[in-house]
């Protein structure tokens, strides 16, 4: 499996030392507030995992199974895969998303939540923020790196669902992108 990358962008090392400061400042802002943090899955479940470990806050977890992505290219449809949510009325919401690249998939969580959950605050939390043209115009308050417009595998990220317990994030090599193409 790691001999199908190309390059590697972040060590394991230094996401977690980012982890580090991304988990200080959501302390310092959500200290004494109601938080319910909503992740974000299949993506963010190793991000969730050591972000939130990182919080000793007195958090409510709630895991969204979202999808979007077919391949390297983005469908540009969201499906929810439940129906129940949890209940956040006058509670401070944080999304957490493995990467922010179209903004297809935030804006569709965000009008969701905005449209029946009635949370005292919204904001978003992603890994990866990719230097892109945006289809939706949508902001993440916190994010690790920004990275550039390359497919990325790796800490939870897929490709057609593989390389998601690679422990750093990378770039794959062409023939590991054709041999698992769908
Ligand atoms: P967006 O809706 O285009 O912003 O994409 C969001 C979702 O697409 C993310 O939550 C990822 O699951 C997936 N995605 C976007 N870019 C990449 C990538 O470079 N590698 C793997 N998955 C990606
Ligand atoms: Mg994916």
């Amino acid at each position: 499996m790691v001999s199908d990358i190309a390059k590697i962008l972040y060590h394991e090392s230094t996401i977690l030392s980012r982890l580090d400061e991304m988990a200080h400042l959501i302390t310092e802002d959500y200290r004494g507030k109601d938080l319910t943090v909503i992740a974000i899955l299949n993506g963010s479940f190793i991000f969730m995992a050591d972000l939130l470990r990182r919080i000793p806050l007195s958090l409510q977890v709630d895991c969204w199974s979202v999808s979007s992505y077919h391949g390297t290219r983005s469908t540009g449809q969201i499906q929810f895969r439940q129906t129940q949510l949890a209940d956040v009325r006058g509670r401070h919401v944080l999304i957490l998303d493995d990467i922010l690249d179209s903004g297809i998939t935030l804006s569709a969580i965000k009008a969701r939540l905005a449209a029946e959950a009635g949370a005292e605050s919204l904001r978003s939390c992603v890994l990866l923020r990719k230097q892109v043209e945006r289809v939706c115009e949508i902001q993440a308050e916190y994010v690790g790196f920004d990275i550039p417009n390359e497919f990325v595998v790796g800490y939870g990220l897929d490709y057609n669902e593989r390389y998601r317990n690679l422990p750093f994030i990378g770039v794959l090599n062409g023939p590991a992108i054709e041999r698992h193409a769908k």
